[in-house]
């Protein structure tokens, strides 16, 4: 069975529009794939500065993201799923992608350029916003990161399932909204998992 991991950068822990989202995706491929979450609410996430920087390059600090790293390059997919904050994702997530990419894991670097080696073959994202903004809007800054980041990886297909204006519709629709985008996740998870 395909390995996938799943990183859940939600944070409203009772409320999330989001995690109703992905919980319906995810339990729609659950006879396809094994699952592994790595939640981010339960690790230190306190960014790299100059002293911790220093340590780690300088002494090789053993690292728990050093695992994380190594998980998420050698699976079979790569899930993620945040709600969307200052017209992103939440720092929670931007900090670890930051340490998992690290290690000579996702990427290396000769002296002319980056070669991404992650054998993992896709990310795909999950997410639901507040404002009518939607995927390749130019206001959109959190799959525009997350696409570079697949380039730097060498993570060759990425794909998204967001929903839009949530803060600004009645329950209803958001029910219904998330129904559909619920149907349309299964199907694009599916796919991916396919190849
Ligand atoms: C700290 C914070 C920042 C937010 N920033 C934005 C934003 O920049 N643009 C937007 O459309 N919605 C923004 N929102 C609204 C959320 O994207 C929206 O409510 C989303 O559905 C929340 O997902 P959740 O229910 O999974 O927490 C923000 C919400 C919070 C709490």
């Amino acid at each position: 069975m395909k390995k996938i991991i799943y990183v859940n950068a939600i944070i409203r822990k009772d409320e999330s529009r989001t995690k109703r989202l992905i919980d319906n995706i995810l339990n729609g491929v659950k006879d396809e794939a094994e699952l592994i979450e790595i939640n981010l609410n339960d690790l230190d996430l306190t960014p790299y500065n100059e002293i911790s920087y220093d340590d780690k390059v300088q002494n090789g600090t053993p690292d728990l993201f050093f695992n994380y790293s190594k998980l998420i390059a050698e699976s079979d997919g790569l899930v993620i799923a945040s709600p969307f904050w200052d017209m992103s994702f939440p720092s929670l997530l931007k900090s670890f992608l930051e340490k998992i990419s690290l290690f000579d894991v996702m990427f290396i670097s000769d002296d002319k350029k980056c070669i991404g080696i992650a054998k993992c073959p896709f990310m795909y994202y999950v997410t639901t916003r507040g404002m009518d903004i939607h995927d390749g809007d130019e206001l959109e800054q959190g799959t525009p990161y997350l696409k570079a980041l697949c380039w730097l990886w060498g993570i060759k297909k990425f794909d998204v399932t967001s929903c839009s204006n949530f803060d600004y519709i009645g329950e209803d629709a958001i029910n219904k909204e998330i129904d559909r985008k619920s149907v349309e996740g299964i199907k694009k998870l599916k796919k991916l998992l396919e190849n």
